[in-house]
């Protein structure tokens, strides 16, 4: 999720190394730190930016000014916060019990929990809250038998179970730098007698653009003489002859991964952001783990009700919650937009659990809802994609949701990742309380499971969509409709097109047109209709009829080879299906793409739309 970089060659390692985090600031970060090979490995690390890192060395003058640069050797990182919050001690690089060995890593140890019970058992004493750390204490472990370096990471590596990219450096061989992917990216930058690994080409390209990419599963070596790649559990070493790449991006493309705007970039990460949420938390049985809420379970199961408060595209995702608890848990759900609930002296029970949604848990509206509610004792539990934000640390307890830093202040994958959370626990509920089989859990968590892949799917109709947009960027309002659970998409795709290209846009239930805004509807008025195979699909046909009597422009999202509604609509988007209450997850996303072409083609700032922010910290 977050940034690498190491280097091995003749140049200031503390200058490389800042200026190639700081090339990484733009991937959102909470954190930052450095380790340098000298007589041992010293080791700077702090919450906050690099900037403030880069300042705590100047406290460091003596080491950095000694250094001699006849060989320098490090490894840095800027960290995106999963498992424990952000801090100086929780800041990588993380080292072992001897100090000797220092790693960096981008991604999620999903067995951390076992294996630090295991090395405690060994005698081993952590220092920080972090799953990367179990890292550290392995390699430690095994190169007490192996006395080397390498053989010690690979057999680390054979014990971890998730994602990552890492960076690890050892005191014992301090002349080499170990690389090692499997999931998060590394890259590999050939320069003449010095190397450069980093997450992401942006702070590889100032020193060279030739470059290997380490594949998944793979680990690379870096030393002064040269770089060898194997994979992971092998002692052979692969030919990299025609594996070196010319970096051929700019630099802001690259940062964007190539992408033209960080929201699509955003949209396109979903498959890879959605895994990463459900990551470790169900099986195909549908049993679910949720270790964030597991001491508030008790609280939760025996609420008088549960009340959803949240601001904008958050707000929305609380509504799908709404609907998914209530079918599938029968739990009493009111969702609150937190700006109207925090001043309207709202009744809360000490027995009301509250849920507070955030993608950067700072939203001002939301953390004095969070406040009222807890002020009139309920249990205020988060589900926040910033780890260590205020309302994450002002909660009682919470769920993280694990989709990476979204720098787009549009929200798209947090969304999705958002409503992942409300699927987990709404199935985790309904199976406590009985409401859901273990025959449906086990369907429904098929059915999410491959939610990443369907949702690969629809991405592919992109240029689909682009088409749509062209026909319809000119005009000035449209009208998206839904029912049951696409109710809420409704209103969020309304809302991305507004917020991102200022064409006025409203959601509304499809039945409730015919109480006023169906005079609204003319051959100008394109009406999007999500019309997805589900409990209510044919009164949504129904409400499809009546638009086209009056020549609206219908543009649908429909289920793949449906054909009834096609024979309705001047134009369809084809998703694949899924369980009912998942749907809106797939339903969203080509609302996103049609909201981002259309914006791109009327020349809006798509990453910075006028008058937003990504966070509303202020009321
Ligand atoms: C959504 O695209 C907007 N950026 C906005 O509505 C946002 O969802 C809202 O401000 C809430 O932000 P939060 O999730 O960080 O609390
Ligand atoms: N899971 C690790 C942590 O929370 C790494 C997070 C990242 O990718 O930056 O420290």
């Amino acid at each position: 999720m977050c940034g690498i970089v190491g280097y091995i060659g003749k140049r200031n390692i503390f200058e490389v190394l800042i200026s190639g985090l700081k090339r990484l600031e733009y991937r959102g970060y909470d954190s930052a730190g450095i380790a340098i090979l000298s007589d041992d490995v010293f080791i700077l690390k702090r919450a906050g930016k690099v900037s403030k890192l880069e300042n705590e060395l100047q406290n460091f003058a003596p080491i950095v000014n000694s250094t001699s640069f006849s060989l320098s050797v490090g490894i840095a990182h800027t960290r995106w916060a999963t498992h424990g919050e952000p801090s100086d001690i929780n800041a990588h690089p993380l080292t072992d019990c001897t100090g000797k060995f220092a790693v960096v890593h981008n991604g999620i140890i999903e067995n951390y929990q076992i294996l630090k019970k295991k090395l405690e058992s060994l005698g081993h004493i952590f220092k920080s809250q972090t799953d990367t750390e179990v890292i550290s204490h392995l390699i430690e472990e095994f190169y007490k038998n192996t006395k080397d370096f390498i053989t010690s990471v690979q057999l680390a590596l054979n014990h971890i179970e998730g994602t990552y990219g890492l960076g690890i450096v050892c005191a014992h061989e301090p002349e080499k730098i170990i690389v090692a992917r499997k999931g998060s990216p590394i890259i590999i930058g050939l320069g003449d007698g010095e190397y450069i690994a980093a997450s992401d080409p942006s702070a590889i390209v100032a020193l060279t653009r030739n470059v290997i990419y380490l594949e998944h599963g793979e680990i690379g070596i870096i030393s002064p003489d040269g770089v060898e790649v194997r994979k992971i559990h092998s002692d052979e070493k692969l030919d990299l002859d025609s594996r070196i790449h010319e970096l051929a991006l700019s630099l802001d493309e690259i940062e964007k991964g190539g992408f033209p705007h960080f929201m699509l970039k955003e949209i396109f990460e979903q498959p890879e952001s959605l895994l990463n949420s459900m990551r470790g938390r169900i099986n195909e049985k549908g049993e679910v783990k949720l270790g964030g809420i597991a001491d508030f379970m008790d609280k939760i199961l025996n609420s008088r009700r549960f009340i959803i408060t949240a601001c904008g595209t958050s707000w929305h995702a609380g509504l799908v919650g709404k609907y998914m608890l209530e079918q599938y848990a029968e739990i009493p759900v009111d969702v609150e937009y937190a700006s109207e609930f925090r001043y309207r002296n709202p009744v809360i029970f000490p027995d009301d659990v509250v849920w507070l949604i955030s993608q950067s848990g700072e939203t001002a509206d939301t953390l004095a809802a969070l406040r009222l509610a807890k002020a009139k004792g309920a249990t205020v539990l988060g589900i926040v994609n910033v780890v260590g934000s205020t309302i994450a640390r002002e909660s009682h307890a919470g769920v993280y949701i694990h989709a990476g830093p979204e720098i787009g202040v549009a929200s798209t994958k947090a969304f999705t990742s958002q409503l992942v959370v409300l699927s987990l626990i709404t199935l985790l509920l309904g199976r406590e309380k009985g409401k859901i089989s273990p025959e449906l859990a086990s369907e429904i968590a098929r059915e999410l499971i491959s939610i990443p892949e369907k949702v690969k799917k629809i991405l592919e109709l992109n240029d689909h969509i682009k088409a749509l947009a062209e026909k319809y960027k000119d005009h000035h309002n449209f009208l998206y409709l839904g029912r049951g659970f696409n109710y809420p998409v409704a209103l969020e795709g309304a809302l991305k097109l507004k917020e991102i290209s200022y064409i006025h846009a409203e959601g509304y239930p499809a039945a409730e047109m015919k109480h006023g805004p169906i005079a609204l509807i003319d051959e100008n008025m394109p009406v999007v209709f999500i019309a997805v195979k589900d409990g209510v699909y044919e009164k949504v046909l129904s409400n499809m009829e009546e638009v086209k009597a009056r020549k609206g422009k219908i543009i649908s999202i429909v289920t793949e080879l449906d054909d009834k509604v096609a024979k309705l609509s001047d134009h369809t988007i084809q998703i694949p299906q899924t369980f009912d209450m998942l749907m809106p997850i797939l339903s969203v996303i080509p609302l996103q793409l049609l909201a981002y072409h259309i914006a791109v083609m009327r020349g809006c700032d798509v990453d910075q739309p006028r008058n937003l922010a990504k966070s509303v910290t202020v009321e």
